[in-house]
C-alpha cells in the first residue's frame, strides 16, 4: 500500500468515526448499489469434508443484525425496557449498587456502541448535583463524565465559584455514549431516565442543575433552554423537593462565548442558593 493509499484509508476511517460508525460488523463492505439481491448474511461454512468443489461467485452480503452477534443482546421493546428500568433502579440501595445494576441493564441500544459505562464523577452526597446530556468521546474513553473540552470549561466554570469536582457530583442524562455523540432519542432518554433520577435521589443534593436542554426537558419537562436558565424549578427527588436550575451547556459556551456572562449570573445564584 503506498502512502497515498495509507492516508485516504485513516481518513475514511475518521469521517466514519465521526459520522458514529463506530463498530465493524463484516470484514468486506457491502455493496448496496448492486442489482442483486443481497444474499442472507453468515450462514456457517460447511465443514471441510462436505465442501463442494464448484466454485462460489462472492455474493453481496447483509449487515449482520445485532441477533447474531454474540457481544449485542437485543434490547427489549421500548416500554418494556422503561418498566425493567423502573424496576431496576428502584431496587439500588446505595449508588455503588445503582452503579452496578446499570452496568448490567442491557435494555438501551446505546450500550452497544459505547466502550463504556460513565456513571458519575465527584462526591456522592454532595450539596450540588450538576447533570449533563450523554458522554462523549473522551468520557467515553476515560468512563468519567465532562473531561473533555466541555468538561474543562465547566472545572472553570465551577471553579469560579469555589468549587471543584471534590465538592459536586456530576452524572448524565444517559450513561452511555452515543454514536458520533448525536443527541439521546427520546426512547433511549426514557429508557435511562429511572436511573438518573434514582441517582439523584441517593445523592440527595441540595440544588439541581441540569446542563443543557436534553438534560432540562427531561428532568423538570420545560423546553427552552434560553428562556428557562436561570430560573429556579421545583424538583422531587422521591424523598423531598429541591431546588433546581437549568443552566446553558459549556459546549454551547464554547461555540458563542457571548453566552459566558449569563452563564456567569447562573452561577452566582447557584453559589448563592449554595449560602
Ligand atoms: N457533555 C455532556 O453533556 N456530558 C458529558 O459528560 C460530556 C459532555
Amino acid at each position: 500500500m503506498n502512502i497515498d493509499r495509507a492516508k485516504a484509508n485513516r481518513d475514511l476511517l475518521a469521517f466514519y468515526s465521526e459520522a458514529g460508525v463506530d463498530i465493524a460488523l463484516r470484514d468486506e463492505p457491502n455493496d448496496w448499489l448492486s442489482a442483486e439481491e443481497p444474499a442472507p448474511a453468515a450462514a456457517p461454512e460447511p465443514a471441510p469434508a462436505q465442501r463442494s468443489p464448484a466454485p462460489r461467485s462472492p455474493a453481496p452480503v447483509r449487515a449482520v443484525s445485532a441477533s447474531i452477534l454474540p457481544s449485542a443482546p437485543v434490547p427489549p421493546p421500548p416500554d418494556a425496557a422503561v418498566m425493567t428500568a423502573r424496576e431496576a433502579a428502584r431496587s439500588a440501595a446505595s449508588l455503588d449498587e445503582l452503579r452496578t445494576i446499570l452496568d448490567g441493564f442491557d435494555g438501551c441500544a446505546l450500550k452497544n456502541g459505547a466502550s463504556r459505562l460513565v456513571f458519575a464523577d465527584g462526591t456522592p452526597g454532595s450539596r450540588l448535583m450538576l447533570v449533563g446530556e450523554a458522554p462523549g468521546a473522551e468520557e467515553d474513553r476515560q468512563g468519567l463524565p465532562f473531561v473533555g473540552k466541555s468538561g474543562q470549561l465547566l472545572d472553570r466554570m465551577l471553579a469560579a465559584i469555589g468549587l471543584d469536582r471534590s465538592k459536586v457530583y456530576i452524572a448524565n442524562i444517559v450513561p452511555w455514549r452515543p454514536p458520533g455523540n448525536r443527541t439521546p432519542t427520546p426512547v433511549e432518554t426514557q429508557i435511562c431516565l429511572p436511573f438518573v433520577q434514582r441517582q439523584i435521589e441517593l445523592c440527595d443534593p441540595d440544588v439541581l442543575v441540569t446542563i443543557g436542554q436534553p438534560s432540562t426537558g427531561a428532568l423538570l419537562n420545560v423546553q427552552g433552554i434560553m428562556k428557562n436558565r436561570g430560573r429556579w424549578f421545583s424538583y422531587q427527588t422521591g424523598t423531598r423537593e429541591i431546588r433546581a436550575m437549568p443552566m446553558l451547556h459549556p459546549a454551547y459556551l464554547l461555540r458563542s462565548p457571548i453566552g459566558k456572562r449569563l452563564a456567569w449570573r447562573d452561577l452566582l445564584a447557584i453559589k448563592k442558593a449554595l449560602g
